[in-house]
């Protein structure tokens, strides 16, 4: 569809707010969606799990972390209990009682801590869209055949439906979303059953060349892991007429470096250090 296309190479440079601003605020809370939407990202990424209930959930993994969650009566989690809990297991209300920010989180420093819960993907957009009208949303479907076997995740189909489904109800025109994953079935799926969704391929490993093998199709978007990339990669990317972005790019240096290099965009902790650099 010729106006689709068009409507895909409208994009202006990205600069993404990973978790919404994981460095400033709880990571994938409407705190740090709240943050990254005040700094002025024009995307916010995020990533989605089920529930029992079917609700789609803002969470990096179907389990808990440890390391940032307390449980309903304030006590942080063991580590086992954390491993064992699955989303996929739970209803949304038990979810939602977990506290996920206000333990903060070591790794982030300058993170925020205050009390947050896993929200509602239709819930961060309907936040996002009083904010802002024209943000983006670069939603990860966190999916892998480990989880899928253990029975962390619904299976490749049903796991993108309920998200698709989700996005129609959300009335967002189809430009302004992104559907990325590391997992080839997910991007496949989505590809062949509903077309008019922009994908993202996520990779942690190897070069473009050897990437590109495990899809029979080529998307619109490659997302590496940013130290995969030089300058050659990023125009052999570009010239697979393939928009660029990486993640996850904290350091000032890296992003200037990869800026040099030509990305079309920037997926960050910190939207606050990235965001100076393309004024
Ligand atoms: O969007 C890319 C990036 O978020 C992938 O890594 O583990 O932070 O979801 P992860
Ligand atoms: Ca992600």
């Amino acid at each position: 569809d010729a106006t689709i296309l068009e409507k895909k190479q409208q994009y202006n440079f990205e600069l993404q707010g990973h978790r919404g601003a994981r460095g400033l605020s709880p990571e994938n809370t409407m705190q740090a969606f709240e943050k990254a939407l005040n700094l002025g990202v024009n995307t916010i990424e995020l990533d989605v799990v089920i529930s029992k209930d079917n609700k789609v959930v803002v969470s990096h993994e179907p389990w808990l972390n440890d390391e940032i969650t307390l449980d309903a009566k304030g006590k942080r989690i063991t580590k086992k209990d954390a491993a064992a809990f699955n989303m996929y297991k739970n209803k949304y209300q038990e979810i939602k009682k977990y506290d996920v920010g206000s333990l903060g989180n070591s790794k982030f420093p300058e993170q925020e801590k205050v009390a947050a819960y896993k929200p509602l993907l239709s819930e961060v957009i309907a936040f996002a869209e009083t904010k802002n009208t024209e943000i983006l949303y670069n939603i990860e479907i966190k999916s892998t055949p480990t989880d899928e076997k253990n029975g962390f995740q619904p299976a490749v189909a049903e796991f993108s439906d309920l998200v698709i489904a989700q996005l129609k109800k959300a009335k967002l025109p189809v430009e302004r979303i992104v559907i990325q994953s590391f997992d080839p079935r997910i991007l496949e799926y989505i590809h062949k059953t509903y077309p008019e969704f922009i994908l993202a391929f996520l990779t942690y490993q190897n070069d473009f060349k050897t990437n590109m093998k495990m899809l029979s199709f080529v998307p619109e978007i490659y997302s590496p892991y940013f130290v995969l990339l030089n300058k050659e990669e990023v125009s052999s990317i570009q010239k697979n007429d393939m928009r660029v972005i990486p993640w996850t790019v904290n350091k000032k240096e890296d992003m200037i470096n990869l800026l040099n290099m030509g990305v079309d965009g920037l997926i960050t902790d910190y939207p606050n250090i990235a965001i100076p650099l393309r004024k």
